[in-house]
């Protein structure tokens, strides 16, 4: 390639173009809107380095690729080898593929755009013939440089670990490095979620400003870091670059000759109309490349976890059964506690990884509750843990040797240990958990998989002593094997993600799954702030929400809550009043009218609960499918502003609109009215005043299809 050619990735309404200098090294000419078309005016080298790598283009900023050598070389200086490019799947992957002179090393730049979205894969592979192995120390897969606002924002997802997940944070982009992290190799996103906003333009709003939105898709730890410099320009005051990938704290990895290490993809979109935008262009993209059966409505899901935890036996579970098909719901979910036989799981200390069914519960195993949700017209779901022991089981009994750990005695976190899946035998027993289950329970055709303890003692037997770090990025692509393997055999399975709650929620890992376990924490307040984050980045379809008992909040306004969800119920059925159980009934009714739209709708945001001065309300609308919009308000606690008016985006100029406010208080009173879209324009009176209240309405067009 001659020094001025550019090397342009269209990512769909925005793009990026990069060009080698007179040596072959990458600088980035152009970023965002116009930023794949850009040609070169001045020579290359006068532009920021694409991905500095300690080739001194960039020696004051912590570099995304740091490698030590086989001979101990710091350096890497790589210059552009070539450029491939292929057309797929409704979009192109480029390869732009870079060496080292002198080590030899390669390092390939590969990006996959998605036009019809605007959603743009990157990562990073890395390979050598080097003497030795190789040390990477930092192994980003993306490290845009950009010109910043002095008031550029971020939002970020981190809160205080098990059931704060998607707690919302908006900062200004401070001068020096900040670095978004996360730890704990199992269920990261406890802490925080892998996903990030930034506006650097300075604050944008719901449909107004620029917006970047990124989200790695890492099922271990993942990390953003952002480098802010100031500038003598007065136009656009700061430099920021921005890197995005797996977490390398405490993560060196040695990296053998003729090995290839690909790094995580990093997603990312580039909105110049707000998060609303930032929000379609993920969804659009999640259903056309992530999710599995995004054109089917997920089922409605009665769970007995926070009814009846580990007390139950199988008159208590078939009762549940026949409240659950009674009330509506079209699966029901068998949670913890029904296996353990020499050391039964009557609580969390014991039992786990011994997959039998405890035949104190369930004399006649699994086969009789499968039958019991047949006769009742409902099908059958289970839980299992298959990547975890408790040290009190016959499993661990046996095999010792299997766990993560390093030399000390390894700590226990809620009373287990992590099996280790670089072990072969380890893999094969947990693809053979979900086997064996539903070998066990035939018939069944939903499974919860869950996580319940991050990784403490970091260690592995199958490691040599000098890369035990590996550990941390190996553990990661062999729970996925596990996955991949365990699904594919089951393909007609439905599969919820869950670790400790919303504590893998990735679009790596996503891969395998339909829907994922949002948080423990369902009281219906921490919860609509919670799903109003995570709707940024993922559907609704995939964000299980159950109406519970947590916070004694009052049914109907749970209900509301979660019909903004993958809708669901976790409340004990046998104990409903008559009153209650008309509650449930009607919610359940809302949720199959309108499920549709909700999980494969276009979301427009009006009133946020978690920024500005007042979070005490939320409101946002579900639409475009089939014509119709269901829009949520709710009022979560007592309000110091006067009440907003709802202005709806995404309805068709003109349509008359027959409007349906759903009385969820079980009585079935719903109101219908005829509205045209310029009375909806003019706003809707914000129609709640008590604290835990909540509003859900229907919007359908008159004569309207499907326009999304
Ligand atoms: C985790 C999950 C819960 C439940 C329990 C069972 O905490 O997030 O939903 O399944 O495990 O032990």
């Amino acid at each position: 390639m001659s020094a001025t050619e550019v090397i342009r990735i269209d990512a769909g309404g925005w793009g990026l173009s990069w060009a080698a200098d007179e040596e072959g090294r990458l600088h980035q000419l152009g970023l965002g809107v116009e930023g794949h078309d850009v040609s070169v005016d001045v020579a290359p080298r006068w532009y920021p380095s694409t991905f500095p790598t300690l080739d001194g283009t960039d020696p004051f900023r912590p570099p995304p690729l740091q490698i030590t050598h086989a001979d101990g070389t710091l350096s890497t200086r790589l210059a552009l080898r070539a450029v491939e490019r292929d057309t797929i799947d409704g979009g192109e992957h480029v390869v732009v593929r870079t060496g080292d002179e002198l080590t030899g090393l390669a390092v390939e730049h590969h990006a996959r755009t998605h036009s019809a979205s605007g959603v743009l894969e990157q990562w990073v592979e890395v390979h050598h013939d080097e003497s030795g192995p190789v040390t990477l120390l930092a192994y980003d897969s993306i490290a845009p440089f950009l010109l910043v606002a002095d008031d550029a924002e971020v939002c970020h997802f981190g809160g205080s670990g098990w059931a704060d997940e998607w707690r919302w944070s908006t900062d200004p982009l401070v001068i020096g490095t900040t670095v978004l992290g996360n730890l704990g190799g199992i269920q990261p996103h406890l802490q925080r979620s892998p996903c990030l906003l930034v506006s650097p333009d300075g604050p944008s709003s719901d449909d107004a400003g620029t917006v970047i939105g990124l989200s790695v898709c890492w099922g271990g730890n993942a990390h953003f870091s952002l480098d802010v410099r100031p500038t003598a320009e007065p136009a656009a005051p700061r430099e920021l670059r921005l890197r995005a990938g797996a977490n390398p704290l405490g993560a060196p990895y040695r990296l053998e000759p003729g090995v290839r290490f690909v790094t995580p993809s990093v997603a990312w979109t580039w909105s110049t109309a707000g998060r609303d935008r930032v929000t379609a262009s993920f969804h659009d993209w999640a259903r056309a490349r992530i999710l599995r059966d995004p054109d089917e409505r997920r089922m409605i899901v009665a769970n007995n976890w926070e009814a009846t935890f580990f007390d139950f036996d199988e008159a208590r579970i078939t009762g549940l059964i026949d409240g659950a098909a009674d009330i509506g719901a079209e699966v029901f979910l068998l949670d913890d506690g029904w296996f353990g036989t020499e050391l039964p799981r009557d609580d969390d200390t014991q039992g786990l990884g011994d997959w039998e069914p405890d035949e104190r519960k369930l004399p006649g195993g699994l086969g009789p509750l499968v039958d019991a949700a047949t006769d009742a017209g409902i099908r059958f779901g289970i839980w299992v843990e298959p990547e975890m022991v408790n040290p009190r089981s016959v499993l661990h009994r046996t095999h010792p040797e299997w766990v993560v750990r390093d030399r000390r005695d390894p700590r226990e976190h809620r009373n287990q240990l992590l099996l280790d899946p670089l072990r072969a035998q380890v893999r094969d027993f947990e693809v053979d958990v979900v086997t064996q289950t539903l070998a066990r329970a035939p018939g069944t055709s939903y499974v919860k998989w869950d996580a319940n303890r991050p990784v403490t003692d970091p260690g592995s037997a199958t490691l040599p002593a000098d890369r035990q770090a590996n550990l941390w990025v190996d553990l990661v692509h062999a729970t996925w094997d596990v996955m991949a393997r365990a699904t594919a055999a089951h393909p007609d399975v439905e599969m919820m993600l869950c670790a400790s709650g919303g504590g893998r929620v990735d679009f790596g890992t996503l891969r395998w799954f339909h829907e994922f376990w949002t948080s423990d924490n369902t009281d219906p307040v921490a919860r609509v702030r919670m799903q109003w984050a995570c709707s940024h980045f993922f559907p609704a379809s995939t964000m299980a929400a159950h109406v519970t008992r947590w916070g004694g909040r009052p049914l109907d306004f749970a209900s509301a809550v979660a019909l903004s969800g993958r809708f669901g119920l976790d409340v004990d059925l046998d104990a409903l009043t008559d009153a209650e159980r008309e509650v449930l009934r009607r919610a359940v009714t809302v949720a199959r009218r309108t499920q549709d739209v909700v999980q494969s709708g276009s979301v427009h945001r009006y009133v946020s609960p978690v920024e500005g001065p007042d979070r005490s309300r939320a409101a946002w609308s579900v639409g475009g499918i089939g014509g119709r919009t269901i829009l949520f308000a709710y009022q979560l606690e007592h309000s110091s502003t006067p009440p907003p008016l709802l202005v709806l985006r995404g309805l068709r100029a003109g349509a008359a609109c027959r409007v349906t406010t759903f009385d969820l208080t079980g009585d079935g009173c719903d109101v219908v009215e005829t509205l045209d879209v310029a009375q909806l324009a003019e706003g809707l009176p914000w129609p709640l005043s008590e604290p835990l209240t909540a509003r859900v309405w229907e919007i359908a067009e008159l004569d309207a299809g499907d326009d999304r």
